[in-house]
Parts: C-alpha cells; structure tokens; sequence
C-alpha cells in the first residue's frame, strides 16, 4: 500500500520533472528507450515507474551523469541492454545495479570511472559488460565475482597497473578478456586461474582470447597460465618483455596463437616455440639476436 502510494506520487512527480528515488542519479538526461513510447527524458532513478515498466533497451550518450548511486537502475524486468556511454560518469556505487533479470549488455565505455567496487557488477546476468575508455586504476579482487553468464569483458584503455589473479571468481562462461591499452607491469603466478580455456557450445569447441597488448608487461610469473590446459589467443604484443620462461606453456597442451610483437626479446625458449611453431610469425619488432634467428629461420 505504501509503496503503490509512493509509485503513484513517483508519476505524478515524474509528469512534472522532479525526482522520486532514494538517491537521484539522473537529472532531465535525455534517453533513446526501445520496448515504450513517449520517454525522452529521464530524472530520478531508472525504475519501474509507469511505463518504464515494459523497457528492453536504454541508450545515454552525451549527457552528463556523474555518479551512478545505489539503486540508479532497478527493478526493470524487461531491461536487456544498457547503454551509458560519454556522459561522464566517474564513480558506480555498489548496489547501482539492481534486480535487472534480463540484463544481457552493459556499455559504460567512454565515461571517468575511476574505480570498480566490490557490489556493483556482482552476480548480474550480464553476458557483456565493456568498460572501456574509462580512467581506472583500482578493481577490488571481488568486484566481478559471480557473473556467471559473462562472455565477454573489455577494460581497454584504463589505467590498470597491476594483474589481480583472484578477480573472476565463478566467471566460468569468459570467452574473451580484454585488457589491452592499461599500464599493467607483472603478470604473476597462476593469473588466470578463475578462467576456463575451453567451452563447449552447442557441439561448437571455442577458446578462450585474452588481449594484454599495449601494457607495460616486463615480468611473466614462469606459473602465470597454472590452471590453464587450453588458449585461443594469447596477446602480448607491444610490451617490454625481455625474455619468456622456459616453462610458460607447461600447463598448456594446446594453444591456437602467442603473439609476442614489439617487446624487448632477444630470442624465445625452444620449448615455447615447439608448443606453438607460428609464434614465428608474430615476433616481429624484437631485437632477435643473430643465433635466434638462424634458430628460426630453420623452423
Ligand atoms: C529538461 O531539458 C529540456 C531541454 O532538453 C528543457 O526544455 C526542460 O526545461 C528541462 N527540464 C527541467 C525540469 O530541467
Ligand atoms: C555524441 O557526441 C559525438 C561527438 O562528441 C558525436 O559524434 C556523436 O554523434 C554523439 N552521439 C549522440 C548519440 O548524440
Ligand atoms: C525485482 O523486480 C521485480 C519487477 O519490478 C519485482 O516484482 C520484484 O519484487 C523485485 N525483487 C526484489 C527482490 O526487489
Ligand atoms: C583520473 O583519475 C585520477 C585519480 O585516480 C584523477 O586524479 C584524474 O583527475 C582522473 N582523470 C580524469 C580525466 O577524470
Ligand atoms: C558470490 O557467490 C557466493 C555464493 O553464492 C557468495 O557467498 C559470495 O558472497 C558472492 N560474492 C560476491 C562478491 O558477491
């Protein structure tokens, strides 16, 4: 009774342009929403009040929403994907996110977000989530735990320095993981220990892509794959690598490509080379020493 009463104010106070939710995230932000008719503006909190009720799609960009509180998007039960892109966002609060059983696609890319609490992603149906193109630094080791349906996941372009090995805890669906364009220096022991190399999709095989390009990765834990028996790609272009340890791909009985371009190598361990031979291909813009390449150029 209470709170069909405070609906109802929500959309006679909504009508009028003010805001009704707990904390106010959106402020007359102009939306491009599939599934209703009639909204082109939002203020307040996304949720289902009147209409909003029957929405599938919700598309922001250029707007101006700095800060995504507790309950900024909640409750919406058609809700698939969520667009909120260049409107500059600089902190997600935990709780953001809430009750959105169909959300399939969250796009955050191209805002200021600092940061990636524990709180708010967790446990989210989400197939998709790009962050790209943000301003972040810190990711708490929880903060992605639970997403049991995410495939995909890009934090290019942040301002990532270090490899967290807990983070993707019951992340088990991952397919691809993007990173490329951070600052990140080390990747350490058994890295990638919460992610599945290999999935089985409809009587399809498909392996696992992890970008590390573009970092400043000086440092490969010699157990960093630990935990790991398959790989698509792995993508260590463009970093300050100077050697490989020899026991890298222990773990690994199959791997489709290492791409190892623009680092600071001299040669590679035969070992690396035999378990993956057209690693050849991609050791281009490496100051090779003459005995490696003579050792390649016999592959
Ligand atoms: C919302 O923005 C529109 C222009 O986009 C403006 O006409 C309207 O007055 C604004 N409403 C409020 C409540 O600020
Ligand atoms: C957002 O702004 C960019 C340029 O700043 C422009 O190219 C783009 O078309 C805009 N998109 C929308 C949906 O307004
Ligand atoms: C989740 O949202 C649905 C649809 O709005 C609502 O009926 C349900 O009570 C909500 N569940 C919780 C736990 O808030
Ligand atoms: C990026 O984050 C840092 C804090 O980590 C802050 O000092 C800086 O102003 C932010 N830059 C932008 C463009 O938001
Ligand atoms: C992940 O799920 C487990 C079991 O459901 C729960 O105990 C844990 O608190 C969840 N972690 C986070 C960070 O939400």
């Amino acid at each position: 009774m209470k709170s069909s009463l405070v609906n109802f104010l929500c959309v006679i106070l909504l009508a009028s342009g003010a805001n009704c939710c707990e904390i106010s995230s959106f402020s007359n932000v102009s939306v491009t929403v599939v599934g209703v008719l009639g909204i082109d503006k939002v203020s307040g909190c996304l949720e289902p009040i009147g209409l909003l009720e029957k929405v599938s799609f919700v598309q922001i960009i250029n707007q101006s929403v700095p800060v995504l509180y507790r309950g900024a998007v909640k409750d919406l039960p058609n809700l698939a994907d969520l667009i909120l892109e260049n409107s500059g966002v600089s902190s997600l609060e935990p709780g953001a996110f809430r009750n959105l059983t169909r959300l399939r696609l969250l796009r955050l890319q191209d805002n200021k977000i600092q940061e990636i609490k524990e709180g708010v992603f967790n446990g989210l149906p989400v197939s998709e989530i790009s962050l790209k193109n943000n301003n972040i630094s810190h990711i708490d080791a929880q903060a992605f735990d639970n997403l049991t349906k995410l495939q995909i996941i890009s934090l290019d372009k942040n301002r990532l320095t270090t490899w967290d090995s807990n983070w993707f805890m019951h992340c088990s669906e991952i397919k691809e993981l993007s990173f490329k364009h951070n600052f990140i220096r080390n990747i350490p022991e058994r890295a990638f220990r919460n992610i599945r190399g290999v999935h089985h999709v409809n009587g399809k095989t498909i392996f696992t892509n992890i970008h590390l390009d573009n970092n400043e990765i000086e440092n490969i834990d010699p157990n960093a794959l630990l935990g790991l028996r398959n790989l698509g790609w792995l993508i260590l272009s463009r970093n300050n690598l100077k050697q490989i340890p020899e026991t890298l791909l222990d773990p690994i009985e199959q791997i489709d490509w290492l791409k190892l371009n623009f680092n600071m190598l001299t040669c590679v361990p035969d070992k690396v080379l035999n378990k993956v031979p057209n690693l050849n291909n991609y050791l281009e813009g490496n100051p090779l020493d003459d005995n490696c390449k003579e050792l390649l150029s016999r592959l």
